[in-house]
């Protein structure tokens, strides 16, 4: 099967396998695993925060800075279709009390004047917003930089915090040429996943100042995130850092060759064609068409009521030529067969 359906299904490559095997360990609770703190430095190195912490998951990176810059009765403002409201089972809201504003947007891209609407301070009757939050790449589109400079001014005109879902970050820096870094000036916090596009087993890292990662510790433990030789993991971590990103730019090629055939046909609408994500509307049932896919060896999912085909580490040149021929000469009965 050649499989579409996400860039969290890439599996370790050999020479991830490799440094994983080979590292070094100790007890990350209590800081003491060499190889987990070699790959927190190299994430402030990227980020140019002042301090990094692994965490299990990208769900993790996102719920920790709300339960520190959130909490009852406080407000987080951010896009409809951002992936804390959509996928992470309102765990902001269950979980750390932060309640979810949601500001009108495209396709997850946020307009600062609608931010700024959505703002409002202390009322005795009220929630009160405390934070906004990014997400980029937003169901792979990529945030102006520009946009997310002014979200950052008008949330500190307001005194609040910015957390940044960079989940795929790296996709937009390689898209864009603009540094991680520079991205991530535009947050007070940042989390980026290394089990996705970049191809690692498992974790995420959050990025900030000391005194808020000192905090994300006390989180990260509360959430049963404390973990002992993470070396293991962070192996991989430092892999991907040092040898996965500039590939994905191969990645973003073979979403284009799949969008461009996509577009040629008459039964696919593409709405969404960026980085590695394409999103397309049909006129024939989306499970029509998984399933025509499926028998030619081809899976790819539904989300929100559209196709989403994601190329990644597990797509090859050659999967990707496949992939355009089966479009090309897909027979439009046999959506419906
Ligand atoms: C934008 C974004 N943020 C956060 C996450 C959560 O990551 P995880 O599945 O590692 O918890 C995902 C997962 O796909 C994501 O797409």
């Amino acid at each position: 099967m050649k499989d579409f359906r996400s860039d969290t299904f890439t599996q370790p490559t050999e020479g991830m396998r490799r440094a994983m095997y080979m590292a070094e360990t100790g007890d990350d609770v209590y800081g003491e695993d060499p190889t987990a703190q070699k790959l927190q430095r190299m994430a402030e190195e990227i980020t140019g925060k002042e301090e990094s912490l692994i965490v299990s998951s990208g769900c993790m990176g996102n719920l920790i800075p709300h339960m520190i810059k959130g909490g009852r009765g406080k407000e987080v403002l951010c896009a409809p279709e951002s992936h804390i409201v959509r996928h992470e089972i309102g765990a902001v809201a269950s979980l750390s009390g932060t309640l979810p504003v949601l500001v009108p947007s495209k396709d997850g891209i946020m307009e600062p004047d609608d931010v700024e609407k959505n703002i409002h301070g202390y009322a005795y009757d009220m929630s009160q917003t405390a934070m906004i939050e990014t997400e980029n790449t937003t169901s792979g589109l990529i945030y102006p930089l520009e946009t997310l400079r002014e979200i950052k001014r008008i949330a500190k005109e307001h005194g609040l915090w910015v957390h940044l879902d960079g989940a795929r970050i790296f996709n937009a820096s390689v898209e864009t040429g603009i540094s991680v870094r520079d991205y991530a000036a535009t947050s007070d916090d940042i989390t980026f996943c290394l089990s996705k596009g970049l191809g690692c087993p498992a974790f995420s890292i959050l990025s900030s100042s000391h005194e808020f990662i000192r905090e994300a510790k006390r989180c990260r433990k509360i959430l049963g995130g404390g973990m002992r030789q993470i070396g293991i993991l962070a192996a991989a971590g430092i892999y991907a850092l040092e040898n996965s990103i500039a590939r994905l730019k191969d990645d973003h090629e073979h979403r284009a060759a799949i969008s461009e055939a996509l577009s040629g046909t008459g039964w696919a609408d593409v709405r969404i064609s960026s980085t590695n994500m394409i999103f397309f509307t049909s006129l024939y049932p989306m499970a029509g068409i998984i399933e025509a896919f499926r028998k030619k060896g081809v899976l790819f999912l539904e989300d929100a009521g559209m196709g989403r085909i994601v190329t990644s580490l597990n797509v090859t040149d050659e999967d990707t030529d496949e992939m355009v021929r089966i479009i090309k000469e897909m027979d439009e009965k046999e959506f419906t067969a």
